[in-house]
């Protein structure tokens, strides 16, 4: 992986890195003009000293990005961020099966293609995301949220085999992990009513059968189950604890958890360290896989609309410690793998069209420029960097 041949930090040493704070933690030129500058001079795949791929790799802890592929490219500024600071992609969007698979049996992997071909060029490892999910399914499957299908039980269980079969297996050998199931309880922490459920029989039998189909699609692949609210103790956590560990009990392949970490300053910071600990007990991997920090903003000039300003200082220094929280609880975790962010800028953030009145959940902002989030994770970076090496679970983490 040219990560490694081409990693400029590494010549420059620790030593250096952590002595010329300065130099090695100076906040990128965000600036259009800046970026494009940057990016021409820049061949794929040089690491840029001090960005947060090049100091996360020190304890080996993989920093990634959810990727929107219709600025990838296109956008210039958005681009350079994404390939100098990360070294994981997630597809926002194009891998997910509404996207993939529009018209039954016709297939358009046009975006997922550009993504992972792009992760190669730029020496970075992709998270596919996601084969099995009651949401953003086609409207030839299911309706009513992914809980009412026109089809049979059995079409049901064939159509998630054959689905499964054939965006991993498209991309065999080519994904570092899987978000095999994502999503499929509730907040109480009882299963959702999916399609899925309902196929097999109200049962969560289908999350074994989709490892089992992931895994013999692409056996290099880690396998991860990924959910949202199961960052803290409770009912939806507990549920998903057992639900894992009766799989590693049943010798179902599953390598891994992801806490999407969607945050909010609303609320209080999780005891996520703890839980994500007791998930990697069981012997998996854990990974933050959808870090996003958001808070009341001001808002804009028309009634309804919202700016991506924090309400005040107060909501934005709670930000920037969670911000710090979610890291160090990932870095304090030796089998937490990687730490993704659910997007570049706050201008491009799912947040503000789901949260009405929340937003600036991002590390940089409308106009591309890292804030002051941003530099609280990368000198959390750089002052772990002299910490034990986190594993980067390279294809199927010893399963
Ligand atoms: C979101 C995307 O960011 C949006 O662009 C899309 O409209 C809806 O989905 N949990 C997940 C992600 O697992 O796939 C979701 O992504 C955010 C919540």
């Amino acid at each position: 992986m040219s990560v490694r041949r081409s990693l400029v930090i590494g010549t420059v040493g620790l030593a250096a890195v952590l002595a010329a704070q300065t130099t090695a933690l100076a906040t990128p030129s965000a600036t259009s003009a800046g970026t494009q500058a940057a990016a021409a001079a820049r061949p794929p795949g040089v690491i840029v000293e001090g960005s947060l791929r090049a100091l996360g790799s020190f304890t080996g802890l993989r920093i990634g990005t959810a990727v929107n592929t219709d600025l990838l490219g296109a956008d210039p500024a958005y681009t350079e961020i994404v390939n100098r600071e990360f070294n994981t992609v997630t597809p926002e969007n194009v891998m997910k099966w509404e996207v993939v698979e529009p018209t039954r049996g016709s297939y358009d992997f046009s975006g997922a293609d550009e993504l992972v071909k792009s992760a190669q060029q730029n020496g970075q490892l992709v998270r596919g995301h996601t084969l099995v999910w009651h949401s953003q399914l086609p409207s030839w499957l299911a309706s009513n949220g992914g809980m009412t299908t026109t089809f049979t039980d059995q079409q049901v269980k064939d159509i998630v085999k054959k689905h499964i079969q054939d965006e991993a297996g498209r991309y065999k050998g080519r994904i570092w992990a899987w978000d095999v199931v994502n999503e499929a309880f509730n907040d109480d922490g009882t299963p959702r009513q999916s399609i899925f459920y309902k196929a097999w029989g109200n049962s969560t039998d289908y999350i074994a059968d989709a490892f089992r189909w992931a895994d013999q699609a692409d056996p290099s692949a880690q396998l991860f189950y990924n959910d949202y609210n199961i960052e803290y103790t409770g009912p939806k956590s507990q549920a998903v604890y057992d639900l894992v560990k009766k799989l590693k009990a049943q010798g179902v392949p599953i390598d891994g958890v992801g806490f999407q970490t969607h945050l909010s300053t609303q609320y209080g910071f999780p005891d996520l360290q703890q839980t994500m600990q007791r998930f990697a007990d069981l012997g998996l991997n854990v990974a933050e896989t959808e870090v996003d920090v958001r808070t009341a903003v001001k808002p804009g000039a028309t009634a309804g609309t919202f700016t991506s300003e924090p309400l005040s200082n107060l909501h934005a220094s709670t930000q920037q410690a969670y911000w710090d929280q979610s890291l160090k609880a990932c870095l304090f975790v030796q089998r937490c793998v990687s730490y993704t962010v659910w997007g570049v800028a706050d201008s491009n953030s799912w947040i503000p069209g789901v949260f009405p009145g929340e937003g600036a959940a991002l590390l940089f902002n409308d106009s591309y420029q890292a804030k002051r989030e941003y530099t609280v994770v990368q000198q959390d970076l750089a002052l772990a960097a002299g910490m034990a090496r986190h594993r980067t679970g390279e294809g199927s983490g010893g399963r």
